[in-house]
């Protein structure tokens, strides 16, 4: 399919602190993109690399087939020059211009007659949900309003390519839930591609069609639909990036796959006889409990439980090893789950993903 944006081997340093190295990545035209990552890991810097407020080092990025950025032949096309749409980080909307005047500013800049302008700001500022508030101050708007503002002028140009660096993380919780709806939605009505940053594993699966996952240094992990890197997980970052994961340390004894220090084998699918596995990986949502007589499975010990509302959450020793598990109060209350601590149990899982010890290491401290 074709891409829209097209990032290849690009590098990044301030000084010699690299934030960038080779990096890869393309977008393709329509999709709504997401790339998740840490704090710090460097999605701000890809954005303004992409959008020509930084220059790579090294590499080359090209916007609707045209090479925008690449030092290697001193090609450095200015900002205004990309039409592209953005919505960055802090979102600054110009205080002391009205609504309408900080949406129009993309088309006063692009000298568009006085009609158009009229018309297409007020179409753009309808389109955000803001109609009748043209002639407000930004001082006279709540957080979501001028999130909006933001968008609607990052959208009045119509640009193919719309850059959106966390725009949602200064609203609260349900602000920021309804935004992403109206995100998407916003994308589809307009055919844009959006190229979409967070560090919100749940903002990516909700909106993204397709996502990257970025670790800390600024590698990216796994590319794929947000099914895929939900139930597909490439290596134990991904998996853990996108909620809380539990780890099991499996060792190899003969045929058997033993759990921690104990003698007690996994009896679900285990890894085919040659991989150097040593690590099943799991969701809280993903183990069962049952009382020791009633199941089959791991047997363990309760070291807590907590009663969380809606939920009861258990830590449970099986071997030295520790699992963590979730199950709905009403379920635990009828039938029969509700464990103390220091009570046996018996676990077994839905599901396990297989992860080898050598990258394990970096996520199991
Ligand atoms: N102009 C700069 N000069 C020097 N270092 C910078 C500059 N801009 C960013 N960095 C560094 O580059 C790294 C990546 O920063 P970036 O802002 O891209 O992170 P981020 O992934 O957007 O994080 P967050 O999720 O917190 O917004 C950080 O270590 C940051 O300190
Ligand atoms: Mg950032």
């Amino acid at each position: 399919m074709e891409e829209i944006i097209r990032i290849e081997g690009v590098s990044k340093n301030y000084g010699n602190h690299r934030v960038h190295e080779e990096l890869t990545l393309g977008v393709r035209r329509g999709e709504c993109f997401t790339l998740l990552g840490p704090s710090g890991c460097g999605k701000t810097v890809l954005m303004r690399l992409i959008a020509g407020f930084e220059a790579p080092d090294s590499g080359k990025i090209s916007i609707d087939g045209v090479v925008v950025s690449n030092p290697a032949s001193g090609i450095d096309i200015s900002p205004d020059a990309r039409k592209i749409g953005m919505v960055f980080q802090d979102y600054a909307v110009w205080p002391h211009m009205t609504v309408f005047d900080n949406v129009a500013y993309p088309l006063k800049l692009a000298k568009k007659p006085q009609r158009e302008l009229t018309d297409r700001v007020m179409e753009t500022v309808a389109l955000v949900g803001m109609s009748g508030l043209e002639k407000r101050l930004p001082s006279e708007l709540s957080g979501g309003q001028q999130q909006r503002v933001a968008l609607a002028r990052a959208l009045v140009a119509r640009p193919a390519l719309l850059l959106l660096d966390e725009p949602l993380t200064n609203l609260d919780a349900n602000l920021r839930e309804e935004m992403r709806f109206e995100i998407k939605e916003l994308q589809r009505k307009l055919e844009t591609t959006v190229l979409y940053v967070t560090h919100d594993q749940e903002v990516a699966l909700a909106i993204s069609d397709r996502m990257a996952v970025m670790d800390e240094h600024g590698h990216i992990r796994q590319t794929g639909t947000p099914w895929e890197i939900f139930e597909q997980p490439a290596d134990p970052f991904v998996f853990s990036f996108m909620g809380i994961a539990n780890f099991l340390p499996v060792r190899r004894e003969g045929t058997a796959w033993l759990v921690g220090e104990g003698t007690q084998n996994i009896p679900w699918k285990s890894p085919a006889d040659d991989t150097p596995l040593q690590a099943a990986g799991f969701r809280p949502s993903d183990v069962r409990i049952a009382p020791p007589e009633k199941g089959e499975g791991l047997r363990g010990i309760v070291r807590r439980a907590s009663f969380l509302g809606a939920m009861m959450d258990y830590l449970i020793d099986v071997d030295g090893a520790t699992l963590r598990t979730s199950i709905e109060t009403h379920e635990a209350l009828s039938g029969g789950l509700m464990f103390k601590e220091g009570e046996g149990c018996v676990v077994s899982f839905r599901n396990l993903f297989w992860f080898d010890a050598k990258s394990l290491s970096e996520v199991v401290k």
